[in-house]
């Protein structure tokens, strides 16, 4: 019989999931306990500190709603969401526009919108601004037709999901971009904001006195039949948390303007952002979300 130790326990776990059918379940499971098994012997973890992790995972999985999502709160906060994309766009067979994070504030029911819209369907304080380009291949060839899906915090930084009545939607919609491949609508510039801190993740944002703001962005989901879904965002430039993400979103690439004067604008009087998106043909291993309309999560989890 084994004689179960701080070393020993390691080897009898991944001995009894040696039984796991699905290979990649029993690969991803035996990485997992190694480096849990190593993270706690590392510590030298204490059942109090143990217990206290336990808590904090539960606090993260109570706080989930249809309109809140905790846990990929905590992803993002820790950089695993940031990880999981660049690892997904370095599995691409072409190059294309950058992955950032599809965050908690995803929907995946936004209305659908005609060229020239505008998504702040609300009374707003906000300036308008249009937002144009071209959704494009790795041949430089618009893509007619290419999904658009928009949604954005407002003036003051909260999302629909945050207001009164989270059921409600503002601020997000669908598009489709035209026989070549262009797209234009109007919104309002959206501000930077504090993510969400009053919970057991901004529990413990507070304590490693990280300041908890993510600079002013606009996220954008961009698909067509035969490509590669594209999950992103666009940062606006002079904010000043644009190199201290919390969620580390923020990539070169992704940083964009507002400007005023634009006249290859399809709505000229208006200030500006213009952004080409480029989608990689597709492969199939999945649309490369990282999140999720967090009513999906819970509805899956309750079936
Ligand atoms: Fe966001």
């Amino acid at each position: 019989m084994r004689a179960i130790d701080e070393h020993t326990i390691t080897e009898a776990a991944l001995d009894q999931m040696e039984s796991t059918p699905n290979p990649r379940l029993k690969e991803i499971m035996a990485a997992l306990t190694r480096h849990l098994h190593n993270f706690a012997r590392e510590v030298d973890l204490t059942p109090e500190e143990w217990l206290d992790g336990i808590k904090f995972l539960t606090a993260v999985g109570q706080k989930c709603t249809a309109y809140r999502q905790e846990f990929i709160l905590l992803s993002d906060t820790l950089g695993l969401s940031s990880l999981v994309n660049a690892l997904h766009d370095r599995r691409a067979t072409e190059a294309g526009t950058k992955s950032s994070l599809v965050g908690p504030f995803y929907r995946q029911d936004s209305p659908e919108m005609k060229l020239g819209d505008t998504i702040a369907t609300k009374p707003t304080n906000g300036q308008e601004i249009c937002i144009y380009g071209r959704v494009f291949d790795s041949a430089g060839r618009g893509v007619p037709n290419a999904t658009v899906q928009i949604w954005q915090p407002d003036e003051t930084g909260n999302y629909d999901l945050q207001k009164h009545d989270p059921s409600e939607m503002d601020l997000r919609g669908t598009f489709h971009t035209d026989a070549q491949g262009r797209f234009y609508l109007r919104t309002i510039a959206p501000l930077g904001y504090m993510i969400p801190m009053d919970g057991p993740v901004g529990d413990m944002i507070r304590a490693q006195k990280r300041h908890g703001y993510r600079p002013a962005h606009i996220h954008f989901i961009i698909g067509a039949p035969g490509f590669r879904e594209v999950v992103t965002a666009l940062y606006l430039q002079g904010d000043e948390h644009i190199d201290s993400d919390t969620v580390f979103g923020v990539t070169s690439s992704l940083v964009t303007q507002i400007r005023d004067n634009d006249p290859a604008s399809p709505i000229p009087n208006l200030p500006s952002i213009v952004f080409d998106f480029q989608l990689p043909a597709a492969r199939a291993d999945g649309s490369g979300r990282v999140g999720a309309d967090p009513s999906q999560i819970v509805s899956k989890v309750a079936s």
